[in-house]
């Protein structure tokens, strides 16, 4: 896999147009060093231990080796993104997990990426020989390195423990300047980190999602010691997925749902993932229905992943089975409400007597034939009566009427929708795309609490706002 940027526009963008003249700069402090690296001429098995047994930030269980033997394309064609459906299994683990949860799985970095960032750190010949890590006596933080194991392999950390796509903070640009020997390079990233040059550091590096690796390959001259580099790069940090299945259903699997990212670059964990599971993955040329019918017929095959719970802080469902809710999630972002209504079923069939509010779901999709998730199980919901009302876009049908995105939906209904937020006190629920679908569903919205209600929208915007601070207005967005 390469990276898609153009290196060498890049790097002429850098050379050429970084340079703030002569004016004095104002530069960050330079960070002590903190780590003691020995190389010894000596072969060494890799732990066994997930980034050192240290467990991944906001996750309620320790890492293990989830187990996929089912995996499956949900979409079909080139003109939209590839998904899979998987089941990691969960047996004999003691957690307990809700709908709303996410699973984190932690990728690694290609072998590829690693070999060519051991080049420029000109540690190639000794990546798999035994190396010590020590953080010097002097460091107060000590478990900011704890995801480093002491006695490892250069390659093993940094194939799992650090990011080596990571975009380089300024301390780190002040370091690669402390050791170019080219006295314009050093000056370029000198200009890079400097307080002065702060637009250069967003045009050049933040914008483009410029990698410490892009950076070495621009700047040939610079030379860093491997520790500097250790001690700057952030730790490799999993991905959440949400789960998309109850507990009650199938209480020893959880199921996700993942969206391949394969612009602007291969996505890491989603990237590695398709390729992992590449064995029990369908041939992606049957019909959706068919290839979901073939799933049994595939030889049984493991995949193993370092995985972890994540408990969301506000998604689940309410304890007041009474209270309606709408969903809204196209896309992937349906992943957690496929979960929400497969427990309420099961709640439905064994709990009596139970008053259970409506659910209504917004979900969206490019086309009706190619990347329609859970069709099936979405008519399945609506027959058993678990789904009160489905309203469907189709963003890239001719015949849509208008109807393009959920919001479009929620315009379309909006007497109904808003007299079940105002009056029958539903909940919202939004899932998937933060950066733009959730603010376009948000400003809809409070539009239509305005017009339909006849109050300026300062008002119904208030009136969101204070549905989210009571929490009944959730969203579990990626940005
Ligand atoms: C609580 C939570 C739940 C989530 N649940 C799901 C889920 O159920 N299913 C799912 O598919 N994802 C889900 N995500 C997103 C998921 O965690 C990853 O962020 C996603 O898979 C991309 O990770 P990656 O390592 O493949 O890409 P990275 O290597 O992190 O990113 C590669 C490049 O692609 C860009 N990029 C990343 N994702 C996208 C995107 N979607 N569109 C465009 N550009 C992108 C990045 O900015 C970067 O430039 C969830 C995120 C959160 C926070
Ligand atoms: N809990 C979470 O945070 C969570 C859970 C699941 C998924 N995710 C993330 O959420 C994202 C979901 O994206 P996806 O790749 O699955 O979806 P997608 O396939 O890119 O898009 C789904 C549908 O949404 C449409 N859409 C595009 N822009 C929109 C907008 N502004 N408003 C409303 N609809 C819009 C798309 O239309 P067009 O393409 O035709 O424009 C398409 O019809 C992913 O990034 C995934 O990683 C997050």
């Amino acid at each position: 896999m390469e990276f898609t940027y153009d290196r060498v526009k890049y790097r002429e963008l850098l050379r050429t147009k970084s340079n703030l003249g002569d004016i004095q700069l104002t530069l960050p402090r330079v960070p002590p060093s903190v780590l003691d690296i020995d190389i010894r001429d000596e072969e060494i098995t890799p732990p066994t231990d997930v980034q050192n047994g240290c467990s991944f930030p906001l996750c309620t269980s320790s890492v293990f080796e989830g187990q996929i033997s089912e995996a499956n394309y949900m979409t079909l064609g080139d003109d939209v993104k590839k998904v899979i459906s998987c089941y990691i299994h969960v047996k004999d683990l003691d957690v307990s997990f809700k709908p709303g949860d996410a699973i984190a799985i932690l990728p690694c970095n290609l072998d590829t990426e690693v070999e060519k960032f051991a080049v420029y750190l000109k540690v190639k010949d000794v990546l798999n020989k035994k190396c010590s890590i020590n953080i010097q006596t002097s460091v107060k933080k000590k478990s900011n390195f704890q995801h480093i194991p002491t006695i490892t392999s250069l390659n093993y950390v940094l194939k799992y423990c650090v990011d080596i796509r990571s975009v380089p903070k300024k301390a780190m640009l002040l370091i690669l300047s402390e050791c170019a020997s080219d006295s314009f390079e050093k000056r370029c990233l000198q200009e890079l980190c400097s307080r002065e040059g702060s637009a250069l550091y967003n045009t050049h590096i933040l914008e483009p999602g410029a990698t410490i690796q892009d950076v070495l390959a621009s700047f040939p001259s610079c030379q860093p010691p491997l520790g500097r580099i250790l001690e700057l790069l952030p730790r490799l940090l999993p991905r959440p997925y949400s789960i998309a299945s109850s507990p009650l259903i199938s209480p020893h699997s959880v199921r996700i749902v993942l969206s391949v990212v394969e612009q602007p670059v291969k996505g890491l964990c989603s990237g590695w993932l398709h390729d992992v599971l590449a064995p029990l993955l369908g041939t992606c040329k049957e019909p959706l229905e068919k290839q979901m019918g073939e799933l049994s017929l595939k030889p049984k095959q493991t995949v193993l992943v370092p995985v972890s719970f994540r408990r969301t802080h506000n998604f689940n469902l309410p304890d007041d089975l009474s209270v309606p809710l709408i969903l809204i999630g196209p896309g992937t972002g349906i992943a957690p409400f496929i979960g929400f209504l497969q427990h309420r079923s099961a709640q439905k069939k064994t709990l009596h007597n139970v008053s259970f509010g409506e659910i209504w779901l917004f979900y969206g999709c490019r086309y009706s034939d190619r990347d329609f998730l859970f069709r099936s199980d979405i008519y399945k919901f609506m027959e058993e009566g678990i789904l009160s009302r489905f309203f469907i876009s189709f963003s890239r049908e001719t015949t849509n009427n208008g109807v393009k995105y959920v919001q479009d939906n929620i315009k379309k209904h909006a007497q109904i929708f808003i007299q079940k937020i105002l009056e029958e006190r539903a909940m919202i629920y939004v899932c998937g795309d933060g950066k733009n679908m959730a603010t376009d569903v948000w400003k809809t919205i409070v539009h239509l609490i305005s017009s339909e209600k006849g109050i300026p929208e300062e008002e119904a915007l208030s009136l969101l706002l204070n549905m989210q601070e009571k929490g009944t207005y959730k969203q579990d967005i990626w940005l």
